[in-house]
Formats: structure tokens, sequence, C-alpha cells
């Protein structure tokens, strides 16, 4: 697949019309979207949708004649929902929990499990804050991954609940706000590790990769590199900037490339004015000419909560067509992930420099 493919968008149909998806953004043809969006019934005049992903519950809420804001975290989810919806919806890059009190008749959440309990409970806490005393949170997720705890915290956080729909593990219900939301707690959390010599505290919001401690994998990586010659560097799918932090004063500078927007922002607080962070899928905030003579990158292979190698493929092409002559390119992985193949047809030669649980594989362009 070349970065072109990766990147264009394509059209698939649902029940309630047509919707624009492409390889990285969760929620097409997820189920447990496909049940929230079957379950929901209109109320009041103002939704919002607080995991859009593709925006199948986001369609769904319009259909219902609803006015509707949704609010995502992907940049590649972003451009597949203002691409799906134009102006009809308010589609918003934000923190599920950064809501405006009290504004939606209607909130609707597909329950962002796989970014782990505190993240679901944030977003729930949002979903509480965003709802005018009254309104009506729908909720879905799969009882294999916590719906029942989950849907005990949102009663206790807005009041009286009912189960809606049981399809397999899916469930569906719907709540009622009938007191005040809890407070919301401070998002941020650190830690320190130490990393190539030193001791660095890392700053992270809830839901990013390797929350609370750093990856064997990165760490790994980050003892095979270099201390000298490292140039311009780019750590392409950043997280909170595990890569990049311990390389401030050593490469010549630094560029970090991210698609979530809480680890965006996690990164910045990190790394502050010592590093260009950019919400990008991909190379695509990056300008046609930036090059690099050095890129790391410990690639995603998780979309929603399922393996996927469409990502870590783009990743692979962007960074041959990013590095300059003679640069390198440094990539972590779990052992059982098929990248050499991928690596070998672009660059035509791979090292393994080293292989513990993880392996680090380097890719050098000689053309
Ligand atoms: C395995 S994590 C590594 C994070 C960080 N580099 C580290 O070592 O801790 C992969 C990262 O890639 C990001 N990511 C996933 N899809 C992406 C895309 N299309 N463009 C840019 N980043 C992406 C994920 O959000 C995640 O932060």
């Amino acid at each position: 697949m070349t970065l072109a493919e990766y990147h264009t968008l394509r059209p698939v149909s649902t029940p309630a019309g047509r919707l624009f998806t492409k390889p990285g953004v969760r929620g097409a043809a997820d189920p447990a979207y496909d049940l929230l969006a079957r379950s929901l019934e209109a109320y009041g005049e103002r939704a919002l949708d607080l995991n859009p992903g593709a925006g199948r519950v986001t369609l769904a809420l319009l259909g219902q004649g609803l006015q509707v804001r949704a609010v995502e975290t992907s940049r590649a989810a972003l451009r597949c929902l203002e691409a799906s919806f134009g102006r009809a919806v308010e589609v918003v890059c934000g923190l599920p929990w950064e809501v405006e009190p009290g504004w939606a008749d209607l909130v609707a959440l597909v329950l962002p499990a796989h970014r782990g309990s505190r993240y679901v409970e944030l977003s729930l806490l949002g979903a509480a804050r965003a709802l005018r005393p009254g309104g009506r949170l729908y909720l879905a997720g799969s009882k294999e991954r916590g719906f029942e705890s989950y849907f005990r915290l949102a009663q206790a956080m807005l009041g009286y609940g009912l189960l809606l729909k049981r399809e397999g593990p899916l469930r569906a219900a719907v709540l009622e706000k009938e007191h005040p939301p809890p407070p919301l707690p401070a998002p941020w959390q650190s830690f320190t590790a130490r990393v190539r010599g030193r001791t660095l505290r890392f700053a992270h919001l809830p839901g990013v990769f390797s929350a609370g401690k750093l990856d064997a994998g990165s760490a790994l990586l980050l003892a095979h590199l270099p201390e000298e010659g490292l140039g311009r560097v780019l750590d392409l799918g950043a997280g909170y900037g595990a890569l990049s932090l311990p390389l401030v004063g050593q490469a010549e500078a630094l560029t970090l490339l991210e698609d979530d927007w809480p680890s965006v922002l996690s990164a910045q607080e990190n790394l502050g004015e010592q590093a260009c962070v950019l919400h990008s899928d991909v190379d695509e905030a990056l300008t046609p000419q930036a090059r690099f003579t050095t890129i790391v990158s410990n690639p995603p292979f998780h979309v929603g909560g399922t393996v996927v190698l469409e990502s870590a493929a783009a990743f692979i092409e962007a960074a041959y067509a990013r590095l300059e002559r003679g640069g390198k390119f440094y990539l972590v992985a779990n052992r059982f992930l098929p990248y050499e193949p991928l690596l070998l047809e672009r660059f035509g030669r791979v090292r393994t420099l080293a292989e513990e649980g993880y392996k680090v594989l380097l890719a050098q362009r000689t053309g």
C-alpha cells in the first residue's frame, strides 16, 4: 500500500447512510458502534458524541434530527468526520472530559475501554458534566471489557440507568442525569525513568500508550541509538515523547508526529520549546520538503483494541520518503510483528540490532 492509498478516504455504507473511513480509524465496522446507533432515540435538541471515531453514532444522531457536536482525538478520524459531515456536524478536536458544562440534552459514548479505566472514567465524567440536568447518556460497550462496572460507575455519577439491549457480549444502556456530577480530578500523571544515563520525568494524560512507565520496547530502542550524529530527528507515532525526551541535547532538532490528541498534549508538556510536536496522521502534517537524518519509531499495531498493520506499513513508507540520503530508520516492535519484509521491500536491506522480547531493526536509505 502506498502512502497515497493509505491517506485515501473510503466510502462505507451504513443503514443510516454513507460515511468516509480510512486505515487507522476506529468505529466504521465496530459492532459496539452499530449497537449504540440502533439503540438511540432522539431526546431534546443538542447531542454530543464523545467517542465518534468514523462517525457511525454521529450519523445516527443526525438522522434523529438533533444538532450534533462530535469530540474526537484522532487526527485521522477528524479528517473522516469532516469529510462525512461537512458543516452538518460541529466536529471538535478535544479531550472528552473538557466539555462545555450543561450544553447537551443527550450524550452518546461508546466506552473507550482499550484506553484504560482512567480514560473511561474521565470520559464518563465528561459525559456527566456535558449533560444538562435531566439529560440522557446513551452508553455501549462489551461486558468482556468492563461494561458492567463502567455502567455502575456511570449510575453513581448520574443517576437512574436502564439496560436497553444485549447482543452477545455487547450491551447498550441509557442513564438520566439526576444529580450534579462529582468534581473533575486533575488528569495529569507523571513518572520518572532512568534513560541514556539521565533520570527523566515524563508527564502524560490518561489513555496514552505505556502510561505510568517507559515501554520496554522503547527503552530497548533508546539503548541502541548512537549518542552522536543523530542530526535532525523525526519521532513517528511519538506518544508522550518517550523516544524524544531522552534525545534532547543529542539531536540537532526534534520533530514529533502523533495522531492522538492526549498524546500530543503530553509530548508538548514534556518537550516544550525543545521540539516541534505536530498532531498528524503519519506524516501528513509535515511540509512536502521536510527531510530527516534519523527517524525513530515504535509503530502502532492496534486500532481501538484490534491488531491492524496498515498504520505500521504507512509508517515504513513515510520513513523512507522522509529520510535524507544515508539517513537511518530505527524501529522497535514485538518479535511477532512481520516488519522485515516491508522494510526489505522499501530499503533493500534491514539489520537486526537487538532481539530481547522486542526487536530493534535498522534500515538505511542509500538512494
Ligand atoms: C506503540 S506507541 C509508541 C509511542 C511512543 N513512541 C513510545 O515509544 O512510547 C505508537 C504511537 O503511534 C500513535 N499513532 C497511531 N496511529 C498513528 C498515525 N496514523 N499517525 C501518527 N501516530 C499514530 C499512537 O497514538 C501511539 O502513541
